[in-house]
Formats: structure tokens, sequence, C-alpha cells
């Protein structure tokens, strides 16, 4: 079962990461200042010799290159004749080809790894529901916009495609898979991190009003995800069977679920320093409020969300189908939603709701 999540859930490919998802880059920027203030707390002296980050669920890793590039530069300002480690962390399937080019300036992107000598990215295929790496070896741990993907599916969601839409036992045996994994991502980490490390996490949440990806006020971006795939059951493209099995192993927590091991006292040593949630305005539909051009509004706001959702549509379509004949299902189901956003795009995009947290290990 988690074998199969793994193999579902691949971003798209070939440095298209990056490039399709500049959302995901805005939240990592947003949350920089609060990773260079978890750098400067480590409190880093002036003769350090190591510096040791990790960059978890990384995908192609080019939506953190800024980010990493900055913490590079704050640790060699303290420490000037320090020499630093970058482990890019993503689930095996993930696009590695991709992440090695872009982390050593090959791809689309210039990389911190051109402009600093003594600073070198190393890259694991370590799941977050492993240790990646030794006992006390990581000054600084980051992930973003990756730990929403659970290990694997507790069971299917019938009427719709995500945990945001479960009925309540649905509901209830997702929030229990979420709990348990948060301690087990958590649990790792503090093995990890050296004493007085620390670790920033920016996870999908939802927050106090409600709201989550693609639900901040307009078109809920989840229900259209359900509707599209229920109008292709009634009209026979696909069966029953295969939409119950469209369902995301992705669970959103709230900040008192994030909470919720550290108040428990269930991770002595650690501790959870500071939470807040934050939107970050979808760019495409940003970009169309400024420039009405809703041909490039439709194509990039597609683009975006099947960057992230295809991979599971597609795993779960019948494997007696040829390969051909479940990419063309995949290709008229993204279609369609493109076609929704032409016909009326008020109220379309896909905002970005995440929790931006702080978490110390104690000295
Ligand atoms: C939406 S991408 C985020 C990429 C990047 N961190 C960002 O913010 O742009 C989610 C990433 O999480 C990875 N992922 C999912 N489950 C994972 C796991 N159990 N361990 C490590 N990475 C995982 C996926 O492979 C994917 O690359």
């Amino acid at each position: 079962m988690a074998k199969q999540q793994a193999d579902n859930i691949t971003m798209a490919s070939g440095g298209t990461y990056s490039l399709a998802t500049r959302g995901a880059k805005d939240v990592i920027d947003r949350a920089t200042p609060r990773v260079l203030k978890a750098i400067e707390g480590l409190g880093i002296p002036a003769d350090r010799a190591r510096f040791t980050m990790a960059d978890m669920g990384c995908a192609d890793g080019g939506t953190s290159l800024e980010m990493v590039s900055a913490v590079i530069e704050a640790v060699q300002r303290a420490a000037p004749g320090v020499q630093s480690t970058v482990v890019y962390a993503d689930q095996p399937h993930n696009d590695f080809n991709a992440l090695v080019q872009i982390a050593h300036g090959l791809g689309p992107f210039e990389s911190w790894s051109r402009r600093f000598d003594n600073a070198w990215p190393l890259v694991s295929g370590s799941s977050f529901y492993l240790q990646a790496v030794p006992d006390t070896s990581l000054d600084f741990a980051f992930s973003a916009t990756a730990m929403h993907w659970l290990s694997e599916k507790p069971c299917e969601i019938e009427s719709h495609v995500h945990m945001v839409g479960a009925s309540a036992e649905e509901h209830a045996v997702f929030s229990a898979r979420a709990e348990a994994d948060w301690l087990t991502i958590l649990q790792h980490r503090l093995r990890e991190l050296k004493p007085g490390g620390r670790a920033v996490f920016v996870n999908f949440c939802r927050d106090a009003a409600g709201h989550y990806l693609g639900n901040t006020g307009g078109v809920n971006m989840f229900d259209t995800l359900r509707d599209i795939w229920h109008e292709f059951v009634a009209d026979g493209v696909i069966n029953s069977e295969e939409l119950a099995r469209m369902t995301l192993p992705q669970y959103y927590r709230t900040v008192e679920e994030f909470a919720q091991p550290f108040d428990a006292g269930l991770l002595p040593g650690m501790r959870l320093e500071s939470i807040e949630t934050a939107q970050v305005v979808c760019p495409y539909a940003a970009q169309f409020q400024a420039d009405a051009d809703l041909e490039t509004f439709a194509s990039g706001l597609i683009g975006t969300i099947r960057s992230w959702n295809q991979s599971v549509f597609l795993g779960a379509l019948d494997g007696s189908r040829s390969l051909d004949e479940r990419h063309a299902i995949i290709e008229d189901y993204y279609e369609a939603y493109r076609v929704r956003v032409l016909d009326d795009p008020t109220g379309h995009g896909m905002d970005y709701v995440h929790a931006y947290m702080t978490v110390v290990k104690d000295s």
C-alpha cells in the first residue's frame, strides 16, 4: 500500500515542477525571514567548521534555491570558514535527474552551488517517514508543502477526491492516520537534529476561517476536481470503481493538530517555538487581475493544479485500459477544468493556505 502511494505521488517531472509552481516558490520566499531567524537562533560561532541542512520533500529543488542561498550566506557570514552541506531529500520516485540538474545549476535556474565555494548539495531518496541522516547530524531541517502527503491512503473517500470533502467517518480515519504520521515525522527529525538545532516546516493547513488550498472564498478547487470526475462517470468515460479510487492520500492539518504532539508531551526534548497561518495568493489569478489574459490564466492555473495530482488520478484509472487511453482521459479531464475557467473565470484560482512553524530541539 505505502509503496503504491509512493509510486503515485510524483510531481510533474523534467524540471517542469518548479516552472509550473510559481506559487510554491512564493510560499518558500514568504518563509525565508522565519528561516533566517531560525538560523540566527542556532548561534553559530565564528570558528564553526561544518553546517548541515536538509530540504525534505524538495521535488526538483528549484523552488527553494533562493532560500537555501540565503541560509548559506547567513551561515558563512557567521562563520567565514564554514563548509556547508545541503541534503536534498524526497521519496524514491521523485525526479532526481531534474533535482541534480537544478541543484548543480545545470537547469533553468541559477543555483547557490555555483555561487558558493564551500557548500555542496547531496541528494537522498529517503522519505520523511524515515530517518534520513545519522543521529544529531543536522543543524537545520526545512520542508515546504510536502508533509500533507500521508504515509498511505487509510481509506477511500467515496464522494470526493480529498479529505476536505470527506464524510465524518472517513474524516476520522484520515485524521487518525495524519496524527500518527505527524508524530513519526517529528520523532525522526528529533533524532536527526543536533542539540539546539532548528526546523522550519511550511505545511498546507485548514486555517481558523476554514480556508485551505484553492478554497479561500471563490470557486472551491477540490469541489471542481470532484465535480468533473462525477461528470466523467455520468458520461461513461470512467466507472464508479475508478471514481472511488480518485482519493488523494493527503491531510490538511489545523494549527491545533500541528501543536497536538507537543501539547501532549509526546516529544520530550523538542518544542514548537511558533506557528502562524497565512495565505499566499494564486500568482496566476493575480496576473489575470492585472492583464486580463484569460488564455494564459486558464493554462497556468491548470498547469499548477495538475502538477501535483495528475499522477494520483492516472494511477486510479483501471489497469485494463491501455496507457494511451489512460493518458487521454487525464488530458480530457484537465481540459474540462480549463474550459470551465475559460467559460467563467470568476472566483477560480489556487490560493495557498499554509501553517508556518519553527521547531527547536533542546540544547
Ligand atoms: C508540492 S511538492 C513541494 C516541493 C517543494 N518543497 C516546494 O515547496 O516547492 C511535494 C513534494 O513532497 C514529496 N513527498 C511526498 N511524500 C513524501 C515523503 N514521504 N517523503 C519525502 N518527500 C515526499 C513529493 O515527492 C514532492 O516532491
